[in-house]
């Protein structure tokens, strides 16, 4: 192409928009990590000081030039969190562009920072100490749903409402048991981002690029330094090694997945057909359209946000499949999943135990509701077995004609007379009426865990004793 222009409009359309330049546009754009890893800022600078200082401490640096790589990086720091440093996406990552700036601040002492270390072992660090951090929080959070949950327990530990299963009226139970139920969910949930912090404190400074190093560096020095019980035993492992992040991704899977079906339950309640629960304006929408509406919102999107965290899990267990060891670049693909799985978390979090919190419980239509659907029949039946010696099948099939009689007249289990109750099993008392009642039935389910006010409040004791 002899004229310019031409060759211009050429090489356009080879690479298109913003890739006119060729190939090193192209490679800046698919290599650089800049753009979300300058999320790790803090802890890049945090372990980059650890390091110098134990370089210095065994003699492998000056104490000098330790001097100034921490000064300068103090210097560095400040300049991020002022919002005056200048990334550049030319120097690919966080680390270089941290390492560039430090040679600008403090000249060739900053070219020993490096020394006995790899970027494949300081992003091992940066991240793992970002997780860990991460995981702190989300214990907090989890704490203070819990601690949300355990308030509304017992407040309404004598609140009846009905139990579903397949969402049909099965027995009556109280909303305090009900709200037991998600506290032993995130409870466990809780114990999971516990298990995880331990299995994660171990530091991967010093492993280096895969095989370790020569020089006489002190892992133990830089583990205690960063908070690490110690330091990791293999250092191939060290530097291939995304199953902290893969861990912090199945806990964050397995909450959200509780915290969607609590957000299922809230969008079911808050409907008028149910009606079991208020939501607050806080959490709830108009209709731009529908005066009459208010929507659930926040609950539906806690909901939604369980298929994106859900999505993380599964992409970077993908990412990681297959990969031989050690470092590959494919592991740079790790972090823009965690970091949007744990701001989605975060938020669910925040917004349920702010929905728990504030919404009001309706209890008149929980036990309005809790009566109806026959919900007291096996109550029947465990009478008939109990008052009357009946073998547990055959009561079983009395109290299915009883359902039948009362259904055929249209009332309730309790509103059938005694002597319809003795047209179907002579040996039926005026006692019965005793355990026809929705109360009556979840008082007498005292066995351990069941839905009895008593043993329920057993369980907020022991949850609230344990913080
Ligand atoms: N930006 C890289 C990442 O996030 C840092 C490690 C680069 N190591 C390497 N050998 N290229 O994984």
């Amino acid at each position: 192409m002899a004229d310019g222009s031409s060759e211009t409009k050429s090489s356009n359309q080879m690479w298109g928009g913003r890739f006119a330049s060729g190939p090193d546009a192209i490679m800046e754009e698919i290599n650089a990590s800049i753009g979300f890893d300058k999320k790790l800022y803090a802890q890049d600078i945090r372990g980059s000081m650890a390091h110098a200082t134990m370089l210095a401490h065994q003699g492998i640096i000056s104490a000098e030039d330790k001097d100034k790589i921490v000064h300068g990086l103090d210097t560095i720091l400040s300049e991020i969190e002022s919002g005056a440093f200048e990334f550049s996406r030319r120097l690919e990552d966080i680390h270089m562009n941290v390492e560039a700036r430090l040679a600008t601040l403090i000249g060739s002492a900053a070219g020993r920072l490096h020394t006995a270390r790899s970027r494949n072992d300081q992003v091992a660090l940066d991240f793992r100490l970002w997780v860990k951090e991460e995981l702190q929080k989300t214990e907090k959070a989890l704490t203070a749903l819990i601690a949300a949950f355990l308030d509304r327990a017992e407040e309404h530990a004598d609140t009846v409402m009905p139990g579903f299963t397949h969402l049909q009226t099965a027995q009556p139970v109280t909303f305090g048991h009900h709200c037991m139920a998600y506290v032993e969910m995130f409870g466990r949930d809780r114990s999971r981002v516990r298990h995880a912090i331990e299995h994660m404190d171990e530091s991967p400074i010093g492993a280096a690029a895969l095989a370790g190093t020569g020089f006489p560096i002190d892992r133990h020095m830089t583990a205690k330094a960063l908070g690490f019980r110690e330091p990791t035993r293999n250092s191939i492992d060290t530097v291939s090694d995304r199953d902290f992040a893969l861990e912090f991704l199945s806990i964050a899977s397995i909450a959200a997945t509780h915290l969607s079906r609590l957000a299922e339950e809230i969008v079911i309640w808050s409907t008028p057909q149910f009606g079991f629960i208020r939501l607050s304006d806080a959490f709830s929408t108009g209709s731009s359209i529908m005066p009459q509406k208010k929507n659930p919102d926040a609950a539906e999107l806690v909901r939604a946000k369980t298929g994106r965290i859900n999505g993380s899990l599964i992409a970077l267990l993908t990412v990681m499949k297959g990969l031989p060891l050690a470092y590959s670049k494919d592991m740079q693909e790790d972090k823009e999943q965690v970091f949007d799985a744990a701001e989605s978390l975060e938020l669910a979090i925040a917004a349920m135990t702010g929905m728990v919190r504030d919404m009001t419980v309706r209890a008149d239509r929980m036990k309005a509701a809790a009566g109806s659907g026959y919900s007291t029949a096996t109550d029947l039946a465990d009478w008939l077995v109990r008052e009357a010696g009946l073998p547990f099948r055959d009561a079983h099939h009395v109290t299915g004609r009883a359902v039948a009689l009362a259904e055929q007249k249209g009332c309730d289990l309790a509103d059938l007379s005694l002597a319809d109750l003795q047209s179907i099993h002579a040996a039926i008392t005026e006692k019965v009426f005793d355990v026809l009642t929705v109360e009556a039935s979840v008082a007498s389910r005292t066995s351990f865990g069941g839905t009895a006010p008593a043993e329920v409040r057993k369980q907020i004791a022991w949850w609230r004793g344990r913080n």
